[in-house]
């Protein structure tokens, strides 16, 4: 019997154990194969900024808050594993290719400015100053310079060697089921037939939340993203770009030296896995019309994972719909950005029983019953 067992060993399972088991609880981690959902997909952005969607402001400052935590939490997760984490603060450089592509960019850039965020209008010359590799179409960038980013597997490898390491337990095995009894959450079931039985029960499967047998419904949806990995771009970037290429949305990524993530679709197809021609072609079209110098890269990955969507975008966070059951879902674009804020908050409920006031406008009762 653990205090809290946690279904799913991504990034936000995995860091919602290390915290909680450094608050002193007993921690399992059920995973068939950590790291393999969205983490490994996801590019790492820090982006509360670059990110906000109009109406979206309770999100924007949850992000902020997360991306606060990010340089003591990113120091805090080297320090117990001993491996880096490829934290970037080189800032975020969003660009238009045309001019309708500017005319969006002026009014993103008049929504941030309303909001009290730092983002800076840039010429086409200033752009391309900062990235000289940019193409000289673009007609006009904005810099968003608290922006950053962070290589999402080099953040999983080293939360599976501090989560363990702080006495997580982890079980390779694929959740199957919530274990209900008397109308509460008492543990989970797993595919070579065990039985974990825990005081609290953490659901973490993030696209996959919605899904798991005897979790009354969630508002979690997959939301299909492909995206690549390129290689042999040492230099060519000094930080996160973000186009906006003729209505299109493409973002490229720097980390480790000389690779590059170029991402990413957006698409309602369900648990759908392909990796289409169309969506390789749109993203390096994209990537390439802003930066020209990709088209020299070697392409070494694509992959197609599935974000946790809600209807507002915005996590579920705190207690679930059964008692014994606690939400740590629904991260959809954000998941790299908010995994210390959620990781804190949920530890902080599961130690005390009391989530912490930043979480407060994402419980999933927002949504009524
Ligand atoms: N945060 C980037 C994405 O979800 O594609």
């Amino acid at each position: 019997m653990s205090d809290v067992a946690v279904a799913g060993g991504g990034l936000i399972g995995l860091a919602t154990a290390w915290r909680a088991a450094r608050r002193g609880l007993s921690v399992t981690v059920v995973d068939d194969s950590p790291g393999t959902g969205a983490s490994a997909a996801a590019a790492g952005m820090l982006a509360p900024v670059t990110e906000a969607g109009y109406r979206e402001e309770a999100l924007l400052r949850l992000g902020l808050a997360s991306v606060q935590r990010w340089p003591a939490f990113a120091a805090d997760v080297e320090a117990a594993s001993g491996t880096s984490v490829g934290l970037r603060t080189a800032g975020t450089l969003v660009v238009g290719f045309d001019e309708d592509d500017v005319r969006e960019l002026t009014a993103l850039h008049a929504f941030q400015t309303e909001l009290g965020l730092a983002a800076e209008r840039l010429t086409p010359r200033e752009s391309r100053r900062r990235e000289p590799s940019l193409t000289p179409r673009v007609r006009g960038g904005l810099l968003v310079a608290g922006d950053h980013s962070v290589d999402g597997r080099a953040l999983h490898a080293a939360l599976l060697v501090a989560a363990q390491a702080a006495g997580v337990r982890l079980v390779r095995d694929r959740v199957t089921e919530l274990r209900v009894v008397g109308g509460r959450a008492v543990g989970l079931e797993t595919a070579d037939g065990g039985a974990l039985a825990a005081g609290t029960v953490v659901l973490a499967l993030g696209a996959h939340s919605g899904r798991l047998p005897r979790v009354p419904p969630l508002p979690v949806r997959p939301v299909k993203g492909q995206i690549l990995r390129l290689a042999g771009a040492t230099d060519l970037l000094e930080g996160t770009v973000r186009a906006l290429v003729r209505g299109r949305q493409v973002y490229l990524v720097p980390y480790a030296g000389d690779r590059l993530i170029v991402g990413a679709t957006t698409e309602d197809r369900g648990f759908d896995p392909t990796v289409t021609a169309g969506g390789v072609h749109d993203l390096l079209h994209d990537a390439i019309d802003v930066v020209p110098g990709v088209s020299e890269l070697e392409l070494v990955e694509t992959l197609a994972r599935w974000r946790p969507g809600t209807p507002d975008n915005a996590p579920l966070l705190g207690p679930g719909p059964l008692p014994g059951l606690v939400l740590a879902t629904g991260h959809h674009r954000n998941g790299v950005l908010l995994t210390p804020v959620t990781a804190e908050v949920t530890a902080e409920l599961l130690a005390t029983g009391v989530l912490p006031e930043v979480a407060a406008p994402f419980t999933t009762d927002r949504f009524g019953r």
